[in-house]
């Protein structure tokens, strides 16, 4: 690569969530989250794994900040579990678990990385789904309270917040298909209630935000950025990958419009009001206000895409994979280009700045006989999917940042410890750490990045 594509202060970074790594699912006063429930369920999670003791970064954080440090990491994106905070969801604060954070933070920042901090990524508070979790209309409240919480004590040093990831599969998985926490097959108009609910809470948290952060908080969030590329860059195949990618056709979760046109214009989109009938919540105007509450970027976790062409009627056409495509241990399909597209369509529909919250790649690692981890493909697919990013940015698309999934190996969620999506390896007998090639790879990515973008 020649001359970067990418700002000066574009910032690189890796991701991680609470449950996935934190472990300690019941010390110093933490209570319990649907997930430590689910995962107790027979038969819910491979193999029966829990997040128990995870990567028991709960312990190991500062160690963990140095390793993040020797990758040279800008920023790092964690979220914050709730129920470690407010036990219950509501009321008492448990204040060795906001102190926690409160350690972490500072870590961060003594080592030079920017704390990002997403306030929900999954772990409801168990006592709050016994309370109808986000089926309960007053969970917006509780969640402000919380988001209120939290700001006061980390809102002088964290400037960047976002709200709920990925909130098409924590309703879509979780109440819909139910093979997340807590696992629950409701219909479509309890689904589509709780998901309400779940952008209700997102536009009181970026109000709390907003009014009690500190001078230069910047809010955004970070659902799944479903992306369709165009199969040729034709015209007529982009702007049918473009309109495939925003049309609201299946009643799914997976989507992006149901979820984002309330939260940046304050609607619900047509076509899905038209699919969704007498399913779609009543809701008030002045919901829909507190919903589309402004924030400051639009975040997407994007792994992968479908390629779509100008069907002969010019109407969006799913294009079939030739035999063989390029898939990752999940069997996701891999999509070198998927980036430049879900970054462009992103900007043009909803005008804001944008961040990679999540991309990375599922790989077969493991520490080889050579003490090292050898994991060429991600170095591909970080590569590639980053120029593909570039491509975006050189052609004007604003991104302000990418975070690598995952800073290392995780619970991944129904899949247990079976996915590694990590740049260190982790062994969860041992808890040892081992940079992975692609962790070398990325710090001297960064490295060159700092220094003018030469590679
Ligand atoms: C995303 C989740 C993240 C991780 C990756 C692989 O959907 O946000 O926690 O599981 O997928």
């Amino acid at each position: 690569m020649s001359q970067s594509a990418f700002p000066a202060n574009f910032i690189w970074g890796a991701a991680t969530a609470a449950y996935q790594i934190e472990g300690a699912w019941n010390e110093d006063g933490k209570g319990p989250s649907i997930w430590d429930f689910y995962c107790r369920k027979e038969g819910a999670v491979y193999e029966g794994h829990s997040g128990d003791v995870a990567c028991d970064h709960y312990h190991r954080w500062p160690d963990d900040i140095g390793l993040m440090k020797e990758i040279g990491l800008q920023a790092y994106r964690f979220s914050l579990s709730w129920p470690r905070i407010i036990p219950e969801g509501r009321g008492a604060v448990n204040a060795r678990g906001l102190d926690f954070y409160d350690r972490l933070v500072d870590g961060l920042l003594a080592a030079g990385i920017q704390p990002w901090t997403t306030l929900y990524h999954w772990d409801l508070p168990q006592e709050l789904f016994l309370r109808g979790g986000w089926m309960n209309p007053d969970i917006p409240l509780y969640f402000a309270e919380y988001a209120e919480v939290v700001v006061r004590k980390l809102g002088d040093r964290v400037k960047h917040w976002m709200t709920l990831n990925e909130p098409q599969c924590f309703i879509g998985f979780g109440l819909g298909t139910g093979v997340h926490a807590p696992g629950l097959r409701m219909d479509w108009p309890d689904i589509l209630q709780a998901g309400h609910h779940a952008l209700l809470a997102h536009g009181r948290a970026v109000q709390v935000l907003r009014t009690l952060g500190g001078a230069g908080t910047r809010i955004g969030w970070a659902p799944c950025g479903v992306t369709s590329f165009p199969a040729t860059e034709s015209l007529a195949d982009i702007a049918a990958a473009k309109q495939y990618m925003f049309a609201q056709t299946q009643k799914t979760g997976m989507n992006n419009t149901w979820w984002g046109d309330p939260v940046v214009f304050g609607r619900y989109p047509e076509d899905g009001i038209a699919l969704y009938g007498a399913a779609v919540p009543k809701y008030t105007a002045e919901e829909m206000k507190i919903i589309s509450t402004p924030i400051d970027f639009y975040g997407f976790n994007t792994y992968n895409g479908t390629p779509v062409r100008a069907g002969a009627d010019g109407r969006p056409e799913v294009v079939k994979q030739a035999p063989g495509f390029p898939i990752n241990v999940y069997h996701w399909p891999v999509n070198f280009d998927v980036l430049r597209w879900a970054a462009r369509f992103l900007h043009e529909r909803y005008g804001k700045p944008l961040a990679v919250t999540e991309n990375g790649l599922a790989g077969l690692d493991w520490v080889m006989a050579d003490g090292a981890v050898h994991d060429p493909q991600r170095i591909d697919y970080l590569q590639r999917h980053i120029a593909g990013l570039g491509r975006a940015v050189a052609e004007g698309v604003p991104v302000e940042a990418y975070f690598e999934w995952s800073l290392m190996d995780n619970f991944e969620w129904n899949e247990g410890y079976r996915q590694r999506f990590g740049l260190i390896h982790v062994d969860y007998a041992t808890q040892k750490r081992t940079l992975k090639d692609s962790a070398y790879w990325y710090r001297d990515f960064i490295r060159a990045q700092s220094s003018g973008g030469k590679l």
